[in-house]
């Protein structure tokens, strides 16, 4: 067999036919909640200027030092592909002057994303994002709503053994103090730490407390919790937001270490993990939090907001690992095959008439040999043969040949669907 030429790039993969039903089924969950919450969709371009990202998300995190695709246009300008959609949400909330709608503005999203990772499990260099986001509200029932949500869609998919991972990052006011407490700490311990936390502990220590390797581990459990270094105003909205998780009855579990990759946050920051049944390890399912500085970042007014975003692709492969019953997949139970010009095109209005009646057939309009179409029907299992010849198309009637016993009989041509409705039925 010649070798094949051409395949897609690393990390990037084909959503095949076969897999679009997952990726239908999730998009359904996520409207179910979106709807219901009042939440509008909102799609922002692929491309943005880096900008964007590099001020949004953080000169010195790994999404825009290692990740981002980066290039000239011809024009000029130095754009990239979106790694993820809150700042152009932000961007673009900015633009069209949606602060002077009444707030929160609420909008959702999903589609496509780019990150120049490693590819592993769970980590694709095209992947896709679920995400909400309720912007211009301080209110902290705001963070609850956003993790009842994210919460809800992953119930709504099935997922029995999910957790809330929950933290306050503090704000401008207490983080940059508890950031010299945490670099006093690490810095005394240096040399157990990894060569990029090294390098972190200048730019920024706190992100040392998401490193996975496991000498950084070992060093970060001994580390100083911001949670006991929050100003009044940060205690008192994270307490609120707990309260809120009570109420809602959620499972969540404080994680004092959990600062999430991305700069833009303030005060409360969350993910949502699998207490993993299926043993695939690939991170976290869904995150987000609040990101009150993001608005004034990006020129715009002060503007609180939270939100999340879901990783699509990691869902649909735990999914599938389970191979949850959620998905009854409507196998054919009838196969339409025909005989002839004529009977091809009158098969064809049969199908459509079946379609109708949501009846699911298959069929192999492409062959023209009784004898395949046959052999495929066996193949595929099915029962139920409907024989469209040169003569049913002529005098409108149809044969069913029952494939278990060989047995067959003639139906007329406007019976033929309540009959074979009965027929699958039994
Ligand atoms: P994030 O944690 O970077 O947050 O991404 C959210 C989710 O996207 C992750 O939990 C994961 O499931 C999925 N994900 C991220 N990178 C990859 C990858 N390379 N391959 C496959 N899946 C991936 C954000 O992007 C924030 N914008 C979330 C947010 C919205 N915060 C506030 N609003």
């Amino acid at each position: 067999m010649s070798k094949i030429r051409f395949q897609s790039l690393t990390g990037m993969h084909d959503i095949l036919p076969e897999d679009q039903v997952y990726f239908k089924k999730l998009q359904k969950a996520v409207e179910a909640i979106v709807d219901y919450y009042g939440y509008e969709k909102i799609e922002t371009p692929i491309l943005e200027l880096t900008e964007v990202f590099s001020k949004a998300v953080g000169q010195n995190t790994d999404i825009v030092e290692k990740q981002m695709y980066t290039f000239r246009t011809k024009g000029g300008d130095l754009v990239s592909l979106r790694p993820e959609g809150t700042a152009a949400i932000m961007r673009s909330y900015i633009e069209h002057g949606m602060p002077n709608l009444p707030q929160p503005v609420k909008l959702w999203y999903l589609g496509p994303f780019f990150r120049y990772e490693r590819p592993q499990a769970g980590r694709f260099r095209q992947f896709h994002q679920f995400g909400f986001e309720a912007l211009g509200e301080q209110n902290p029932s705001i963070d609850g709503q956003i993790i009842q949500m994210s919460y809800d869609v992953l119930k709504g998919l099935g997922f029995k053994n999910i957790k809330i991972e929950v933290n306050s990052i503090g704000d401008s006011e207490c983080r940059p103090y508890f950031k010299k407490i945490l670099a006093s700490y690490f810095r005394s311990r240096r040399a157990s730490l990894c060569s990029d936390c090294q390098r972190r502990l200048k730019d920024n220590p706190l992100r040392i407390l998401d490193c996975k390797e496991e000498k950084c581990q070992r060093v970060k459990a001994g580390a100083p919790q911001i949670i006991d270094h929050l100003c009044e105003n940060c205690h008192a909205h994270f307490k609120q937001v707990l309260e809120f998780l009570d109420e809602l009855e959620l499972p969540y579990t404080l994680n004092p270490y959990l600062v999430r990759g991305l700069d833009y946050y303030t005060k409360t920051v969350f993910e949502i993990v699998e207490n993993s049944e299926t043993g695939q390890a690939q991170g976290a399912l869904l995150g987000g939090g609040r990101y009150d500085n993001l608005a004034k970042t990006l020129g715009g007014r002060d503007t609180p907001a939270c939100g999340a975003a879901g990783g699509v692709e990691r869902i649909i492969s735990l999914i599938k690992a389970k191979e949850t019953k959620t998905l009854p997949k409507q196998e054919p139970k009838i196969f339409l095959a025909q005989l002839g010009q004529l009977a091809k095109r009158k098969s064809m209005k049969l199908f459509e008439e079946f379609r109708a009646a949501k009846i699911p057939v298959a069929e192999s309009f492409s062959k023209d040999s009784l004898k395949t179409q046959l052999r495929t029907a066996n193949k595929m299992g099915i029962r139920w043969v409907l024989i469209f010849g040169q003569k049913e198309a002529l005098e409108d009637f149809i044969t069913l040949r029952d494939m278990d016993t060989g047995t067959q009989k003639e139906i007329k041509l406007d019976k033929v669907v309540k009959e074979m409705k009965t027929k699958i039925k039994k």
